[in-house]
This record gives C-alpha cells, sequence and structure tokens, in this order.
C-alpha cells in the first residue's frame, strides 16, 4: 500500500496481539493523561514487550526495547510511515513540516534543511544564544521565590523566534509568540474544527500570523542573510535551487515547533533534579570554573565531561518525547505477532529508558553511567534514544545540546537553584512532560 492511500483512521483489528483497550471508547486515555508511564510499565510487565493498547480513540500496538525500535526506525524497507502516525496529532497547523514527509519525499526535503544544522553554522548562533539567556536569567528575581516555568517558556520562544528568524528590529515578538502560542494550544484539543471562538480556529489564525510575517521576511534574508536558520535555508535553498517559499515557511513553522516544548521540557526537568541534587550543582560549577571569560562556545563541550553526563542522564530519565509513532505501510512480523497493515505503532522512549536489564538501577539518577569507564548507553546503540533515530531522528540535536548546556552554563555560572520548602513539583506527562505547577524555585547568587 502506498502511504496516501492509508486510511486516515488507523485498522482496529488487533485482539490478536495480548493487551487490553480499557474503558469502552475511551480506551486507558484517563491512565494516560494521569500517568502514562504508570500504565505502560503495567502494560509491558502483564503482556511483555509487544501489546496492543487503545487510548485517544485510537488504537495501537505498544513496542518496547531497542530491538523494537530498531525494527521500526531504521526501517530499511520503508514499512513504517510517519506522516499518517503524527498527522492526527499535529496536521493541519503543522502543515508541510518534516516529520509531515516519508520517504523520497522526506529524504529530499531533509538534506535541503541539513544544512541549517550543521555544527559549523550551529557555533555562529552560539554567541547569541549565550547573550539572550545570559540577559533573560539575569531579568530574574533573586533571593525570592518564583515560577520558573512561565518565565523559561516566555524566554526560550522569544529566544527561539530570535535564532530561528533573525534579528529585526521591527519583529514583534510578542504577536509572533501570541499567534505560536495559539497554534500549541491548538494542537492539544480533540476537535479539529474551525468553530467561532474554538482553539483551533485561533491556532490556524496564529499559523496565519507567523506565514504573513516570514512571507516578507524571506526577500530580506536573500538579499541581506544574517546569522539565524531562516537565512541558512534562503540561502542553502536559493543555491541548490530546491525549496519555494512556501516550504521555507512550512519548515520555519514546523522547526519553532518542534524546537519550543522539547528543549522547555529539558531544560525544566534539569533545574527540578539540580534543585533535588545540589551536589550536581555544585559538581557543574566547579566544572565551568575552567572556562574562560563569560560565554560557553561548542568548542568548550569536550572539556565539561560531567555536563555532558548531566545532560543525558535528563533525557533518559525524562525524556521530552516519550514515544515515537509510525503506521505500518503493509502486513509485517514482529516479536512472533502479525502487526496488519495501517496499524497505528508506538515505540515507547521513555519505558525503555528505565529496562533493568539495560540500565543499572534505572530509577535512580546516577549521570555517572554515562561516564566512560560505565558507559551504560554504549550497551546498545538504540537503548538511549530522546532525539529518536533512522530517517527521523531529531534535526535539532545539537541545537537542543548547545542549548541546555549554555543554559546550565548562564544558570550556575551567577546563582545556585533550589525549590521552594513545601512545594511538590507536578509534572503533566503527555503530549509532553512538562511542569504543571509553576516550579517554584529560588536563585541565589554564588
Ligand atoms: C531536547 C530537545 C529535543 C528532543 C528531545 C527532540 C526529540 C525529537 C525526536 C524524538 C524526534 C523524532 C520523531 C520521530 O521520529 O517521529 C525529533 C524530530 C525532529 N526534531 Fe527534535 N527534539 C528536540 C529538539 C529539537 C530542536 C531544538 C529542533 C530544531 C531546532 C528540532 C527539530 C526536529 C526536526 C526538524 C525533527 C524532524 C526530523 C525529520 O522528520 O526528519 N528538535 N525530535
Amino acid at each position: 500500500m502506498q502511504v496516501h492511500e492509508l486510511p486516515r483512521r488507523p485498522n482496529p483489528n488487533l485482539d490478536h496481539i495480548p493487551g487490553d483497550y480499557g474503558l469502552p471508547v475511551i480506551g486507558h486515555t484517563f491512565g494516560l493523561l494521569r500517568n502514562s508511564h504508570k500504565v505502560g510499565k503495567r502494560m509491558l510487565d502483564t503482556y511483555g514487550p509487544v501489546f496492543r493498547s487503545s487510548a485517544l480513540f485510537q488504537r495501537s500496538v505498544g513496542l518496547v526495547g531497542p530491538e523494537a525500535a530498531r525494527f521500526v526506525l531504521l526501517d530499511g524497507e520503508q514499512n513504517f510511515a510517519a506522516e499518517p502516525a503524527w498527522n492526527l496529532i499535529i496536521g493541519g497547523l503543522f502543515e508541510g513540516g518534516l516529520l509531515l514527509k516519508d520517504f523520497s519525499d522526506h529524504r529530499f526535503h531533509r538534506r535541503a534543511l541539513q544544512h541549517a544544522f550543521k555544527k559549523p553554522v550551529l557555533g555562529a548562533y552560539c554567541t547569541s544564544l549565550n547573550r539572550y539567556l545570559a540577559e533573560g536569567i539575569g531579568t530574574w528575581p533573586v533571593n525570592s521565590y518564583f515560577d520558573l516555568f512561565p518565565r523559561l517558556k516566555g524566554l526560550l520562544l522569544e529566544n527561539a523566534i530570535q535564532s530561528f528568524f533573525g534579528e529585526d528590529p521591527h519583529c514583534n515578538i510578542q504577536e509572533l509568540s501570541r499567534a505560536f502560542i495559539a497554534m500549541l494550544d491548538a494542537t492539544l484539543t480533540l476537535v479539529r474544527k474551525p468553530l467561532p471562538g474554538s482553539k483551533w480556529r485561533r491556532g490556524m489564525a496564529g499559523r496565519e500570523v507567523i506565514k504573513a510575517y516570514l512571507k516578507d521576511q524571506i526577500q530580506l534574508r536573500k538579499n541581506n542573510p544574517g546569522n539565524d536558520f531562516l537565512s541558512s535555508l534562503c540561502v542553502a535553498s536559493d543555491e541548490a535551487g530546491q525549496l519555494t517559499d512556501d516550504d521555507i515557511i512550512d519548515h520555519m513553522i514546523f522547526l519553532l515547533f518542534a524546537a519550543h516544548d522539547t528543549t522547555t521540557s529539558t531544560l525544566s526537568s534539569a533545574t527540578r533534579i539540580l534543585c533535588r541534587h545540589p551536589e550536581w550543582q555544585e559538581r557543574l560549577q566547579r566544572e565551568f570554573t575552567g572556562v574562560q571569560g563569560e560565554h560557553l562556545s561548542m568548542e568548550d563541550f569536550t572539556a565539561l565531561p560531567e555536563l555532558d553526563w548531566f545532560f543525558k542522564e535528563v533525557l533518559r530519565m525524562h525524556p521530552p518525547v516519550p514515544g515515537i509513532t509510525r503506521r505500518t505501510v503493509k502486513e509485517l512480523e514482529f516479536g512472533g505477532y502479525t502487526l496488519p497493515a495501517n496499524t497505528s505503532v508506538l515505540v515507547s522512549i521513555r519505558l525503555m529508558h528505565y529496562l533493568p536489564e539495560h540500565w543499572i538501577k534505572p530509577e535512580e539518577f546516577d549521570p555517572e553511567r554515562f561516564s566512560p569507564e560505565r558507559a551504560e548507553h554504549k550497551r546498545d546503540s538504540f537503548q538511549w534514544l530522546p532525539f529518536g533515530g533512522g530517517a527521523h531522528k531529531c534535526l535539532g540535536l545539537h541545537f537542543a545540546e548547545m542549548q541546555t548546556k549554555v543554559f546550565l552554563f548562564q544558570l550556575l555560572r551567577r546563582f545556585s537553584v533550589s525549590l521552594q520548602p513545601g512545594h511538590v513539583p507536578k509534572i503533566r506527562a503527555v503530549p509532553l512532560e512538562m511542569p504543571k505547577n509553576g516550579l517554584r524555585i529560588a536563585l541565589a547568587p554564588v
């Protein structure tokens, strides 16, 4: 079957696979929203690494473990399509995004985008990133408790708009941020129709605001490129005669989406863990004393191994994208079961990051598991997968690493962080892991 021939809804006939669909109609939706890890763990323990389930009005097969991840994500025979799977979640709003493309079409667009993500190009963004983050953190209260989450979210969004679209003195960052937030809100609504006053309608209107802004900017960037993603994309696509202006707009809007919540989630988790483990604040602060000057460059990374273990352990314990979804293009066999054509599959990244056969005491925070002496993540190249793998592996992983490390450097160089006594951080697990009650912290100068 060709990807475009797959019906919009996935195949519901999965009764031959062990598992359960939960309650009639709603399936495991409530459990998933309350504690997706617990539901997944119960399914894994009860039924094994291949199980059927149902949530958000869709039946699917859960797959757990490096072998399953390799089977779905490496996919040399083009058996798994991303577009029909992700379309149910982000279609319409993020039309034309890279994750909504498959096979040769995807390869063509990914090649065109890759230029903007090469390490030397990223190095150029690093300087402005240090400046934005240092200035932003500098506006936060000192020695008094505040909710980190809304401030962090705002800072990262403004920072992303500046580094992705370029520093434009006429840019109304607040207006673009509002438009983008409306799009994010719309991804969470079940009613995907532009009814008056609906979130969906506001989200689609937000998309039009960003589109109109980018349309004007593309010509400017082609004539006068700067150190930003939009310029890199314009230059690269002009040189190769590849992408239309509409393609560039679609890609830029999707990039903003792919980057924003994922990095907000990572930095929230990192800060929460630092509050719980002050010994790691001290270790990182000690390591940072070896950095010359007030900016962290990509060249500095190799001299900061503990920062790298910390970054990797945060993403192991709290992968922002908890699972990767695909649709089977044809009937397949895996783990002794038949997966019919048009089956929705979900590779659980989070469950894999806690498998005791792959990680020593997986429930414990222990960054040293990533040290060269222990290197637990190297037991299998597919057991640590916060950025996915194969054809759709995260294009922004170096950017995400750079942003996280620069943020930690700019924060801990000047402050120690602590949770407000009595504040118990609550976490929303899906669609991405995020603080639910603000993450109340204080900064104390070091
Ligand atoms: C810690 C932060 C991040 C995490 C954990 C993350 C995770 C992921 C994952 C798991 C995928 C694969 C999805 C799939 O295979 O279905 C992905 C794809 C992608 N990510 Fe990220 N991401 C992060 C940050 C970013 C950033 C900062 C950018 C852009 C600057 C970005 C751009 C993309 C793009 C364009 C894709 C689609 C790639 C393709 O379809 O070929 N991501 N990301």
